[in-house]
C-alpha cells in the first residue's frame, strides 16, 4: 500500500524550490510579473507551471492553471499544496484559479518571494469560501 501523501517540512521546501525555478521560465513580456507554481499531488509527485502571456493579451494562462493542466493531464484528481512563486510573498492565486483549483481539494496555498524566507500559508477554503462546485450540479 503506497503511503499517504502529507506535506512534510522537506516536501514544502522542495514545493517552493521548484516553483522559483520554474519561475525563470514565465513568458510574460507585457506585464513582467513572471509567477511560478509547484503543485503537490497525492500521488506525491510534483507538477511545475509558469504564466505565459500573449499580444491577444486575453489569451495568457496565470501559472497555477498551468500546474494544474499538467497534473490533470497526468491522470491526477486530488491535490494536498500548491506553492505560487512571484517577485514577494504578496502574491496570491487569483479568483479564476482558485475556482479551478477548488474541485480537486481543500489544498494548502503557500505564498513565496522569488529570495527570502516568507511564506504565507493559507488554505483554498480560506481564499474561496462557499464556493461553487460539482455537488451544485447533482
Ligand atoms: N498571474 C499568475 O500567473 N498567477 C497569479 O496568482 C496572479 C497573476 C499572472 C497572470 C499574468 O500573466 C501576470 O501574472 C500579471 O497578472
Amino acid at each position: 500500500m503506497p503511503r499517504k501523501t502529507t506535506l512534510t517540512k522537506a516536501r514544502m521546501t522542495e514545493l517552493i524550490g521548484e516553483a522559483r525555478a520554474v519561475r525563470s521560465n514565465s513568458y510574460s513580456p507585457y506585464s513582467n510579473y513572471k509567477v511560478g507554481a509547484a503543485l503537490l499531488a497525492s500521488s506525491g509527485k510534483i507538477y511545475a507551471g509558469a504564466n505565459f502571456e500573449n499580444a491577444a493579451y486575453g489569451a495568457g494562462t496565470c501559472a497555477e492553471r498551468v500546474a494544474l493542466g499538467a497534473a490533470l493531464s497526468a491522470g491526477e484528481r486530488k491535490f494536498i499544496a500548491i506553492c505560487v512563486c512571484g517577485a514577494d510573498d504578496s502574491i496570491s492565486p487569483c479568483g479564476i484559479c482558485r475556482q479551478a483549483l477548488c474541485e480537486f481539494g481543500d489544498i494548502t496555498v503557500i505564498s513565496v518571494g522569488a529570495d527570502g524566507d516568507a511564506a504565507r500559508v493559507t488554505t483554498l477554503g480560506t481564499l474561496l469560501p462557499d464556493s461553487f462546485g460539482p455537488g451544485n450540479l447533482t
